[in-house]
Parts: structure tokens; sequence; C-alpha cells
């Protein structure tokens, strides 16, 4: 039998190798050293989870600077200036996701830290009983446990379509309608497994005719697609900068002001008062409520830079770039034997940039560390923090994912097409191992960064990183 040679329909002619970036991201064109001793530009295939800065982000960032100093009641002139690029940024931000007159833009750290804010918000039922929460079971934790916790939620089992995900979701909103209805159903923008998602008009539709509210999970929506609350009707939505290529630690909730002005104020502290005494607290309204504490004046504008740049960019433009990328990486990967692509519902459209599958015969965690040491590219591997869809589904053992953004190019989603065709047909060139449940080189030669200060190897193993943080499968 002749050798297993590489199968040209994943590398031919019809790829989007040609396709540049949208925007230049910093970092875009960082080189990493691969284990064979060579050099590699860096293919960050993993911006779903974080996404590196856009350029016009991190010069906005150096450029306010020099110009920040404590924020709120300073009198000195860089303090006034540093609060009014807060306010500022406060008000682009509601902008960017067309945010009602009279809704709140309250800036919080990333989703998770706006979804956990909004739980203590939802109203409680007449009898005293917690406001109920309807979420599916698609959800990121992030969209899950905030309402798990404080709600006592119900976690609809989804189903194949989105028509008949669409079809439980209204029986069970009727249902409820009748008893104990539902305050609030929490849905995702966009998948964080497979990009798809539920149409959002139908969704509010749905819930507002059965007196429930929308949070929609923006965290994977927002850096590719508009969206706006006025214009749908979404009542309240949740993300983050570091997914909207403004990793400075800020992100936002925004939505209707009333349950955000009666709720349990999320930080308890400075800044969220008017009056205290020993015995009682007089707390703000208004997003000042939820901010205890000194506020991330650079994450904030950091985040309005980003949805300034992202508005200026021609929707459409985005949807086509990503879009193409996405579909190149599912028909290539598809085109191999022994690839499956992860799908929640048949007949999802206009999903955003991330893709996850498997490779048959290797664990998640050997993909994605071959990917790194042999072709310097990016993924994610694991459950991705959405261990009930990834168990319904049947990849309990975990899957990689690649994602892309406007700062990928083709040619990044070509090699990793490409590098997993290489990885079917050859097996993996270097050895590896599981070290504390990771898959690592073994004696990964790769140097650290220079100048970065960190000494020794990479593998995160060796950075003391627990499975509890990623979200990994249970047993590798
Ligand atoms: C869909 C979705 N929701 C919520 C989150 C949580 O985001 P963060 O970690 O920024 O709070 C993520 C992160 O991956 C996500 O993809």
């Amino acid at each position: 039998m002749s050798a297993p040679t590489l199968d040209t329909r994943t590398s031919g002619p019809t790829g989007v190798a040609h396709l540049a970036p949208l925007r230049p991201v910093v970092g875009g064109d960082t080189r990493v050293p691969l284990v064979d001793g060579t050099e590699v530009g860096y293919a960050n295939l993993d911006v779903a989870a974080s996404a590196p800065a856009l350029q016009a982000v991190a010069d906005r960032v150096t450029q306010v600077l020099p110009l920040y100093a404590s924020v709120h009641r300073g009198a000195g002139y860089l303090s006034q200036v540093s609060t009014a690029l807060y306010e500022t940024a406060r008000r682009t931000v509601g902008a960017f996701v067309g945010a009602r007159e009279d809704d709140l833009t309250i800036i919080t750290r990333n989703t998770t830290d706006s979804l956990n804010l909004l739980a203590g918000c939802v109203p409680a039922q007449p009898d005293g009983e917690p406001g109920r929460v309807l979420v599916l079971d698609v959800e990121h934790h992030a969209n899950l446990l905030p309402w798990q916790r404080a709600t006592g939620a119900t976690v609809l089992t989804g189903g194949p379509t989105v028509a008949e995900t669409l079809a439980q979701i209204r029986d069970e909103l009727a249902d409820a309608a009748a008893g104990r209805p539902y305050a609030l159903l929490a849905l995702t923008g966009a998948s964080n497994v497979t990009g798809e998602s539920l149409p959002v008009d139908r969704i509010v539709a749905l819930a507002h005719e059965h007196g429930a509210r929308v949070v929609l999970d923006g965290a994977q929506l927002v850096p590719h697609r508009r969206i706006s609350l006025e214009a749908t009707g979404v009542d309240y939505l949740a993300f983050s900068g570091h997914k909207t290529y403004a990793p400075f630690g800020a992100g936002a909730l925004v939505g209707r002001r009333d349950w955000l002005d009666a709720g349990t104020p999320y930080l308890a502290g400075g800044g969220a008062v008017r009056r205290v005494r020993t015995a009682v607290t007089d707390w703000h309204e208004g997003p000042a409520r939820h901010e205890a504490g000194s506020p991330n004046v650079v994450g904030a504008v950091a985040l309005a830079a980003a949805c300034e740049e992202l508005a200026a960019l021609d929707p459409a433009e985005v949807v086509v770039h990503e879009s193409a990328l996405r579909q190149r990486l599912v028909e290539g990967l598809e085109a191999i034997d022994r690839v499956e692509v992860v799908r929640v519902w048949a007949d999802a459209v206009d999903p955003v940039g991330v893709v996850t599958f498997t490779v048959s015969g290797y664990d998640p965690g050997l993909v994605a560390a071959y990917l790194s040491a042999e072709h310097g590219i990016g993924v994610r591997d694991g459950r991705f923090c959405a261990h009930p869809l990834l168990g319904r589904l049947g990849f309990d053992a975990g899957a990689v994912r690649a994602s892309v953004g406007v700062g990928t190019a083709g040619e990044e989603v070509e090699r990793l097409v490409a590098a997993v065709e290489r990885l079917v047909v050859e097996g993996p060139q270097a050895g590896y191992d599981v070290v504390d449940g990771l898959w690592v080189v073994t004696d990964d030669p790769r140097p650290v960064p220079e100048g970065s200060g960190l000494a020794g190897l990479l593998a995160t193993a060796a950075l003391g990183f627990d499975e509890a943080f990623g979200c990994v499968p249970d047993e590798v």
C-alpha cells in the first residue's frame, strides 16, 4: 500500500489565503518558536477566548495614559479629565449597542461580572420566592451559574433544530405564565462552541408575549455583529472588552433601568452610596449603584475605542470576511477523514466565526498542543465552560475550537486546515506527554519570549495551571 499523501481538497485554490485582516491588531505580526527550532508567524485562532487589542485601541490607551488620574470627585484638572473620559466612554459603549434613552450602561469587568450583577436584580415573585429565569443548556457557564445560584433557574434542554428549540421555549414560557411566570429569559447571542444562535427577534417576541424580559449574553456576538437594544427590544446585554479587541479589564451590562435601580448593589463600597451612617445606608441609583470602588477608567476608554473602531467598519464587510473564514474552516475540516465539526442546530443561520471539531483517535488536548508546537497556531481545547452542551452533544471528552475575527488573515485559517490534515495523515512529529492533566511537548525546547521576564518552559502545567481554571475534560 502506498504512503498516504496530503489531500489537495483542503489546500486547493478555493481557499481564503488571499484575505487580509480587516483591521490591524497588536501582535498580529508576532513570531513564535516551533519545536523544530524554526519560527513562524503566530496564528491566533483563539480570539473567542480573548481577542488581541485593535491597534486603534492600543493607540487610544497610549494617548490617554498621561491624562490618567483619580476619577469621580477629584478636583484636580486631570481628575476631571479622567472623569470625563470615563463617563464619555460609558456613553459611547451604550450607544454602540443601541441603548435606549433610559437604559443604564454599567461598566463591569466582563460578561461573567455583568450577568452576576443582573442576577442580583431580578425582581422576586409576589410571594417572595426568587424571580424565575429560563435558560437553555447551550449556555456558557457564565450565563447559567449566576441564574442557578441566585434564582433557581429552569434549564431547558434545547432541541436539534432552531425551530424545535423555539417551540420548546414558547411552550415553557406559556406553561409558566399561567402559574409562576418567568421574569427573565437568559440566552446566548452566539454560542461560544459553534457560533450558532437563535433568532433574537423571535426570542424577544416570545418572551415579551409571556411577560418575561430577555438578557442576551453578547460575549461572542458583540465583537462580530452589530446589535441594537432599541431595534431588537432585547432588555439587557452583557459583553466583554477582552473579547471585543479591548483587553484592558472592562466589560459592560447595558439595559433597562428599573430592575438595576431597585436591585441589590453589586458591590458594597465607596462610590455606590449617597450617604452612610452606622445604622443606615442610602444607596445611589444609576450606574454608580453597581460600580463601587475605583472604576477602571483605562478599561472603559479602551472598550469605547473598540466600539468606535468596530462602528466605523461596514457591518456587511465584517460578516463577509468572518463568514468566508468560517466557511473555509468548516469545509476544509469536514473534508478531512476522521474530523467531525460540532453543531448545535441543524438549521442555524448566520453563525459567527467559531468552529469546534474533533479528530477521531486524538485527544483534543493533544491536537491543540500539536497545533501550537508544530505549527504556531493557537486554538482552545476542552469543554469551553459549556459542560451541559458538550455532554448532550456527546463530546464529554472535549473538542478543539478555532475562532476568527476582524484581525484574522485567511492564511491563518489555511494553515490550520493544512495542519489538521497533516496530523491525520502523518501523525504528530514531536513527543507529547500529559502533565497535571494537560498535554505538553516532552522536553519542550521552545524558549520563552525575550524580555518577558519569564523563566523556564511555557507549559501551562509549569505555571501552576489547574484544571479548575480551564474547564478541561474530567479525564485526559
Ligand atoms: C458566550 C460566552 N459567554 C460568557 C463568557 C464569559 O466571558 P468572560 O470570561 O469575559 O466573563 C464567554 C467566555 O468565553 C463566552 O464565550
